[in-house]
């Protein structure tokens, strides 16, 4: 017999989208529900054939990953991936807003200059995926959901999104005479997120869909060292299992517990809520 706890927190047979399921934070998602026995969709705009080598590992092969070729700034694409994956696993449980483009250390100079200069046409493309994908989403997984009568529909946002990037942590690069901001338009793109998910947190309350935000922090990924000393004096906690080179900060096996809780009955009374993951990012 299964414990309440068990029942509460079980993610089985549950139907999952996870947009922009092939990057860092998704697979790692993608891998922990096909483990916990959910059937899990990733929608990625080029599909590319896996190999068990890849961050999917053993569930590559898994029969209850579909991989399904979408751009989530297109809605006929998301149409059709929606009847695909209904042929395959019926109405989905869950849609994990995950998706999104940033502006990676090594992005040209004009992404990264003054705010003065941000180009038009970034701003555009980062809002494009990052605030209308998720948009698109909704309408096209949530309604589906919303006719079912139950679903769970997770917005992934970022510290950024919440506060203002620390420019000061971008310093060393302006040392070493480049000119380097953290840009504009991921910040701001992150942010709309809450209220996109309140509103529909209130629109599809009746319908018994929810809709919650997760804010994550930085993931490590083999950053610059001097990036990674003063981002490590921003995170108060220090985990003793911690490896000494993550400086602070996470894995992005560190997000799959908040986003489980997010899609599980265990969170059935919480809608236009936001989970914080930040390590303590935001606590001072
Ligand atoms: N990595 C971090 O440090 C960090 C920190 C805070 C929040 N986040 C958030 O977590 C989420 C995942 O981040 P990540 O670092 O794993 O990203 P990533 O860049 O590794 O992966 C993003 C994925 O989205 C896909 N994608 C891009 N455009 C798309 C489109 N039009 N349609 C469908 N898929 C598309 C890409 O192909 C890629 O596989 C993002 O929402 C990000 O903002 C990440």
């Amino acid at each position: 017999m299964s414990s309440l706890l068990d029942t509460l927190f079980s993610v089985r047979d549950r139907t999952i989208v996870v947009t922009g399921g092939y990057g860092q934070i998704g697979s790692a998602l993608v891998c922990a529900f096909i483990e916990a026995g959910a059937n899990v969709a990733v929608l990625e705009p080029k599909v590319t054939p896996l190999k068990t080598d890849n961050a999917f590992g053993a569930c590559a092969s898994s029969p209850r990953l579909a991989v399904i070729s979408a751009d989530v700034t297109k809605r006929a694409s998301l149409v059709d991936a929606q009847i695909e994956l209904i042929e395959r696993f019926g109405v989905p449980h869950g849609l994990i807003n995950n998706a999104a483009l940033d502006s990676p250390p090594d992005s040209p100079p004009e992404e990264t200059g003054p705010f003065e200069l941000y180009p038009e046409d970034s701003w555009d493309r980062v809002m494009d995926v990052n605030v209308k994908g998720v948009f698109l989403c909704c309408q096209v997984f949530g309604a589906a959901m919303a006719k079912a009568g139950r679903g769970s529909i997770v917005n992934v946002s970022s510290i950024y999104g919440a506060v203002s990037p620390d420019q000061s942590l971008y310093e060393y690069r302006r040392a070493r005479g480049e000119t380097f901001f953290k840009p504009v338009a991921y910040a701001a793109s992150k942010s709309a997120l809450y209220n996109l998910t309140r509103y529909l947190a209130v629109y599809w309350g009746a319908r018994n869909v929810r809709a919650n935000t997760v804010t994550f922090a930085g993931v490590f990924n083999h950053q610059d060292p001097e990036f990674l000393d003063r981002y490590e004096q921003k995170i108060p906690l220090r985990r003793k299992s911690e490896r000494s080179d993550l400086k602070g900060m996470a894995l992005p096996t560190d997000y799959v517990g908040p986003v489980a809780y997010l899609l599980a009955d265990a969170s059935g009374y919480m809608t236009g809520a936001d989970l914080c993951v930040d390590g303590g990012f935001q606590a001072h």
